[in-house]
């Protein structure tokens, strides 16, 4: 696996020239990983069955989960899809670049339809980063691109991450250091004129969207505190996601009482010798005694946990951490995201004080 290193402050000539190599890999079918401003993908020619069907393969990603396209150009977007609500565009002129990935109809041919998982519909979007969009021009390819983990371990921040779970898998990496935002995309498809229907809360919020179209109703999934679970809209939101190997658990609620529980549940635990793990913020770190305990930042900073929550999973991980407590946050914002993923890599275990 090849690592090309991205120079800090590249212009997009410079930046063309140093992924010259990794663009020629993705043309001719190979896989390459690329940061974008929300996690590392692992890219693929979109219309090469063979190339996307190595995703899969190198994840060990189930085939009924559909891939986004990313592109680099709105031009692009002619070929991959079929005439799209007007509300549509108007999300795209003001959200991209960006976290936003549109669920439209998909043109037939226009990518493989392991891409597409037989629907017919396809996850499209342009992401806001240099590196990303400089590779994806490069290749002259519409890049399938799932999120470069294996399936089920937390999303890449990292080039070092995507080396952790397919160093050897794949061709290359284009490394660009740490992405900005650290949680995936927002996905959302339009089932009527005046709809947004958010499938996977992401880097875009509902009040963003709700900005970019006043008018739209915005149907946004219900905050992981409620305890009602519907049936999953997109495919990918069924699966175990995002966990570290260790137990999990995620503790809401009045944060005097959230401390005193948490600290009790690691003394119990260290009785077993089990090695134990807090994820806490800035304000209560000096409050835990365990193994190891780590931190978000400031709770006043919800965008900045957001961009640690899956390197503190993997970091626990990596100090072979067997019982993880992690403190939950606000549902508010980016809050819903960040709560998604979090109860996802809890397989749902939700402690509420
Ligand atoms: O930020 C991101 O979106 C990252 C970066 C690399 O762009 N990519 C990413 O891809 O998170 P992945 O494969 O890990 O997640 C794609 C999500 C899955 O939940 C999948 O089910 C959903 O998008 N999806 C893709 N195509 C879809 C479609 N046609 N209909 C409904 N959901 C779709
Ligand atoms: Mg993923």
């Amino acid at each position: 696996t090849k690592v090309w290193q991205v120079m800090d402050g590249s212009n997009p000539e410079m930046l063309a020239e140093q992924l010259e190599e990794a663009a020629a890999l993705l043309r001719a079918g190979e896989l390459v990983a690329f940061p974008t401003e929300t996690v590392y993908g692992l890219g693929a020619d979109a219309r090469n069955t063979k190339a996307v069907e190595s995703i899969f393969k190198a994840k060990g990603r189930p085939s009924d989960n559909p891939l986004i396209v990313h592109i680099a150009d709105e031009r692009q977007l002619d070929e991959l899809v079929l005439p799209y609500p007007e509300l549509a565009g108007r999300l795209m002129k003001q959200l991209w670049p960006g976290p936003l990935t549109l669920v439209l109809p998909v043109h037939p041919e226009a990518v493989s339809p392991l891409v597409t998982a037989g629907l017919s519909t396809v996850g499209v979007r342009m992401p806001d980063h240099p590196a990303a969009l400089a590779l994806i021009q490069q290749s002259g390819c519409p890049v399938a691109a799932p999120s470069a983990n294996r399936s089920g371990r937390p999303s890449p921040t990292l080039a070092e991450h995507v080396l952790e779970d397919l160093g050897g898998k794949i061709s290359g990496v284009v490394d660009g250091g740490a992405t900005g935002v650290g949680l995936e995309s927002t996905v959302i498809e339009l089932p009527d004129s005046n709809t947004i229907r958010v499938l996977r809360p992401g880097g875009i919020t509902a009040e963003q969207l709700q900005n970019a179209a006043p008018e739209a109703r915005i149907d946004a999934p219900a905050p992981t505190t409620s305890e009602v679970t519907e049936a999953p809209r997109s495919p990918g939101m069924k699966y175990t996601h995002y966990a570290p190997q260790g137990d999990l658990v995620i503790v809401q609620g009045d944060r005097a009482e959230a401390v005193r529980y948490i600290q009790e549940q690691v003394n119990g635990t260290r009785a077993t010798e089990l090695k134990t793990g807090v994820l806490t913020f800035d304000e209560r770190t000096a409050s835990f005694d365990a193994d190891l305990v780590l931190t978000y930042g400031s709770e006043q900073h919800l965008e900045q946990a957001a961009h640690r929550l899956y390197a503190a999973l993997r970091r626990f991980d990596a100090e072979g951490v067997q019982r993880i407590w992690a403190e939950g946050c606000s549902e508010e914002g980016i809050g819903l995201a960040l709560m998604n993923r979090l109860a996802k890599a809890a397989g749902h275990q939700i402690v509420r004080l």
